[in-house]
């Protein structure tokens, strides 16, 4: 075998065992919603007299991973598992549908995120409306720039 063949074989491993590894590192744990889904939008408008419902259920079911405010942090995550995103992050949630966030909040996150699923079919049984209105109550993290 011509030398400059065994030098390219070894950078494209190189270029492949990269890609492969820095795969886990993505942001989302989530790049499975399927299209009809993620292009759905929020059905809801969640109401001044729910939202202290709403972070009282934040607060106890889902704090303990994405903080009081919504920035994540709180538990560390050992790759491939993917830390949660900062919620409060407009930039990134602009770049993340209703859909996504609903499909998410309803089935769980995942092989690479160790967040429960919420939805119908799940052992915390929300409706599919009640995980619309979570989905409004996440979007306030960014909206208003803190703690909704
Ligand atoms: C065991 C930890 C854990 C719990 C509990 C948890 N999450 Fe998550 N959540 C994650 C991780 C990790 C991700 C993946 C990274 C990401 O996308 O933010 C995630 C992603 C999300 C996303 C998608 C954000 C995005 O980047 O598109 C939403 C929305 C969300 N969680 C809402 C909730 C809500 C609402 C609850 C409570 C009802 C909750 N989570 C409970 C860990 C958790």
């Amino acid at each position: 075998m011509a030398k400059s063949t065994i030098v390219t074989r070894t950078t494209l491993a190189f270029v492949i065992a990269l890609a492969t590894s820095a795969f886990p590192l993505a942001i989302n744990a989530r790049d499975d919603v399927p299209t009809d889904i993620s292009s759905l939008e929020n059905p809801v408008t969640l109401e001044d007299t729910e939202i202290r419902y709403y972070t009282r259920q934040f607060k106890g079911k889902c704090a303990r991973c994405h903080g009081p405010d919504g920035k994540g942090g709180s538990e560390p995550v050992e790759p491939p598992l993917v830390p949660p995103a900062d919620l409060t992050d407009a930039a990134y949630m602009t770049t993340r549908t209703d859909g996504q966030l609903f499909f998410q909040i309803m089935q769980g996150g995942g092989e690479r995120c160790a967040m429960p699923a919420f939805g119908p079919e799940s052992d915390h049984a929300w409706s599919e409306e009640k995980v619309w209105h979570m989905v409004a109550y996440v979007r306030r993290f960014a909206a208003g720039g803190g703690t909704p």
